[in-house]
């Protein structure tokens, strides 16, 4: 099963960069193992050799099927900031904890901020991560709240941020929340059951434009217009409250001829609705650069995105702290606006085609992350 849409990269990008072959183009993308080392890569602690060791200690005990998302990469980018004894790895999307255990036996001197909003997965991570307890400090909360986490557990600065976006592959497969358009289910897709915005509220009460923008923006589904005006007809007569009658309704709605192609019909439809039910890119828009602030120098942060639009974000977010902000006028640079992160990704890197066969739900993956050099600028 598909984490997300593959689609959202591959859907018309508007000539803004966003799909797959202009980000080639324009050297914004790369795969994970064509790329050359980023500088400083393993210099610390025990340089280049040490870090191969790090990845082999990471994979070690993981069950080859169910290996997370650029795990190696993932590790060769942030073990280096995670030696020293108490540093402190802040996991903002801790889901099953892959990511997390894997640097945790990597890094034995290292603590454990996981954060979730969905209980399921704190519940199942707490199990996972039982063998290193003393080490891991389970928060049910909001990534968005990564400040207040890291407060409450008295520390900080984090020397390491790690966001795995999106919906996990548990999420999906539970039938009974509503995320698949493959099982029949009430229309909920929330990932934390303690909210109230479910998506048959979404499909039930927002207004046919909003509908549309949701299905456009997040779905990236062409044809989003049609889809929200039978959604309207259709709720006219009773409300769509399960999966099976939305995603009948979506096939229905879209041209016969383009449902031969692309994969499920109503796939675009869910995704644009789970981005909205879970606010996921508002979220991501603010609680980024809040996070990043909480990074201490020398400290790393990475982000896997699995939707266009989380990756320009982060692309932004990351940008923009790595840059002389100096007025161009000015003949010198001035100290207090040099930059804050030096870049540790050219570009968004990709799995390989070797990760993508094994884990179809590795292949819309793009990864960044980036080194603190400096304290936050005032
Ligand atoms: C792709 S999974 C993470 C998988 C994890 N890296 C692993 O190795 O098992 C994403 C997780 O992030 C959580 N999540 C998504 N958005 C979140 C947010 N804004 N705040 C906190 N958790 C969030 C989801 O509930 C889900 O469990």
């Amino acid at each position: 099963m598909e984490r997300t849409d593959r689609g959202a990269y591959r859907g018309d990008s508007g000539g803004d960069g966003d799909s797959v072959e202009e980000q080639r183009r324009m050297g914004d993308i790369r795969q994970h193992g064509r790329h050359e080392p980023p500088e400083g890569h393993g210099g610390h602690p025990g340089g280049e050799g040490g870090i191969a060791a790090r990845v082999e200690a990471a994979r070690a005990g993981l069950d080859p099927l169910h290996v997370p998302v650029m795990l190696d990469r993932i590790v060769e980018l942030l073990a280096p900031a995670l030696g020293e004894p108490g540093a402190v790895l802040v996991d903002g999307t801790l889901g099953l904890g892959g990511h997390s255990e894997a640097l945790l036996r990597a890094c034995p001197d290292m603590r454990l901020v996981g954060v979730d909003r969905d209980t399921t997965a704190l519940e199942r991570s707490a199990e996972r991560l039982a063998p290193y307890s003393d080490r891991v400090h389970l928060v049910h909360a909001v990534y968005s709240d990564i400040p207040r986490a890291l407060d409450e557990a008295g520390v900080t600065g984090a020397d390491a941020i790690l966001l795995d976006l999106g919906v996990s592959s548990p999420q999906l497969d539970e039938t009974d929340r509503g995320f698949a358009y493959a099982h029949d289910a009430p229309l909920d897709m929330r990932m934390d059951r303690t909210q109230s915005l479910t998506a048959a509220e979404v499909v039930n009460t927002y207004p046919v434009a909003e509908l549309t923008r949701v299905l456009r923006t997040y779905g990236e589904e062409r044809f989003a217009s049609r889809v929200a005006r039978a959604i309207e007809r259709q709720r006219a007569q009773a409300p769509i409250e399960s999966t099976r009658a939305l995603a009948e309704l979506v096939r229905e709605a879209i041209p016969a001829a383009t449902r031969r192609t692309g994969g499920h019909p109503a796939k675009r439809t869910f995704q644009g609705l789970r981005i909205e039910v879970n606010a996921e890119l508002s979220i991501l828009e603010s609680a980024l650069p809040a996070a990043i602030a909480r990074l201490s120098v020398g400290g790393r942060v990475a982000v896997l995105s699995y939707h266009s639009l989380e990756d320009r974000m982060t692309k932004r977010a990351l940008a923009g702290l790595a840059t002389d902000t100096t007025p161009a006028d000015l003949p010198v640079p001035l100290p207090d606006r040099q930059p804050e992160l030096r870049l540790l990704t050219r570009g968004a890197e990709l799995p390989t085609d070797e990760e993508n066969e094994r884990n179809p739900r590795a292949q819309s993956a793009r990864l960044r992350a980036a080194e603190r050099v400096r304290p936050p600028r005032q």
